[in-house]
């Protein structure tokens, strides 16, 4: 009887609106798009993991008794699934992995996360593990957040995982409801355009928004004891409990944006684009401003875009300090505009901008399987 071998496929994802709210249960509204990790998996008879990594030209080898960080750093992703089935005692075998993708990886697009959906749907098919899927995205972000060390919230591995063609998901991340928003564009596309600096500050200062975010609740709940998240907050709380300047900017962008996700969730749904662009840049604002999580290079871009009416909305999208802006584009105007931008960009940054336009499309399935 031959082995049993999956392949799988999962996709990167965008954010329309909503950033940094996922950790705060708040919601958000993102979508997975046209880029992908792969992961092909093959069980073996033994104890042995064994990660081959085509981008990387790279093979690391451990067995099931030996899960530990390594130096190399892209095993982590896969080696933290493994943990995390560990911990909760699924049992799984030794296995052979072929890793592959085109998420840029540093882009802001989770590639981490397609990544770790990847390991954990295929290895749930292939040791018959019987997970459901919002069972493997949190076991996703435990990965991460455990083994890999970044506190990130739900909202990637939700993405990546249940993305659904040409739609969005306006996710609740305190419950996990969900809501399917279709995205209808017109002549309008969703362009990223990336300005290829990932600045060290990155998970460092992630890491200090969730502290600064936890400050304010404790605050709150000393006035109000019934608030457990800024999700439960009014910015009159905010105003009236906070008053340390830092964390007061933090926690009323939080409160504004939340706000935010669920007003242009209505405004997509009318089809009135250039006021949820309008929202985009607001968010931005927000997100330089009061949450100060921007760079040079993103606000240079977003501020580019600000001057064409062909462009309805952009704003930095992810964790910050690099990465992507998105933007909504008339098609006719793409080639030109990007050209523009990107040659701006270079005389001012000294760096490339790329541009990748977005479909949405399914999250992590299946796209090859032998069943003995
Ligand atoms: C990163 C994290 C997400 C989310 C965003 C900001 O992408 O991984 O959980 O917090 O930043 O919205």
């Amino acid at each position: 009887m031959s082995n049993r071998k999956i392949t799988v496929q999962s996709p990167g994802r965008i954010n329309l609106i909503g950033e940094h709210t996922d950790y705060n249960l708040g919601f958000v509204l993102p979508a997975a798009i046209n880029k992908y990790v792969t992961v092909e998996i093959e069980e073996r008879n033994d104890e042995l993991i064994e990660l081959i990594s085509i981008n990387n030209q790279q093979t690391y080898r451990t067995s099931l008794s030996e899960i530990h960080q390594s130096t190399l750093h892209w095993p982590d992703y896969a080696l933290g699934v493994v943990s995390e089935l560990q911990k909760a005692n699924h049992s799984i075998k030794g296995f052979s992995a072929i890793i592959s993708g085109n998420i840029p990886v540093g882009a802001g697009l989770s590639s981490s996360a397609a990544y770790e959906c990847a390991m954990v749907f295929a290895l749930n098919e292939v040791f018959n593990l019987g997970l459901t899927k919002q069972e493997m995205v949190q076991l996703a972000q435990a990965a991460e957040n455990n083994f890999v060390g970044l506190q990130c919230g739900i909202m990637d591995m939700f993405a990546s995982m249940m993305g659904k063609e040409n739609h969005a998901i306006r996710l609740d991340c305190r419950s996990l409801d969900y809501e399917y928003f279709p995205v209808v564009l017109g002549d309008f596309k969703i362009v990223l355009l990336d300005t290829q600096v990932k600045h060290s500050l990155a998970s460092s200062e992630y890491n200090t928004r969730r502290k600064e975010c936890e400050i304010g609740i404790n605050l709150i709940k000393q006035k109000y004891p019934s608030i457990q998240s800024l999700r439960d907050a009014t910015l009159n709380m905010v105003n009236d409990c906070i008053t340390d300047i830092t964390v007061k900017k933090r926690c009323t962008f939080i409160v504004e944006e939340i706000e935010r996700v669920l007003n242009a969730c209505t405004l997509l749904n009318e089809g009135k684009l250039a006021e949820f662009g309008r929202e985009m840049y607001a968010t931005h604002n927000g997100l330089s401003r009061q949450y100060e999580v921007s760079c040079q290079e993103l606000d240079f871009l977003v501020n580019e875009c600000l001057g064409y009416k062909e462009i309805l909305g952009a704003r930095m999208m992810g964790g910050g300090f690099g990465g992507c802006i998105i933007s909504l584009m008339h098609k006719d105007a793409i080639d030109n505009i990007t050209g523009r931008m990107a040659s701006l960009y270079k005389r001012n940054m000294q760096k490339e901008m790329l541009v990748y336009v977005a479909d949405i499309v399914n999250g992590t399935n299946t796209i090859n399987k032998n069943s003995p």
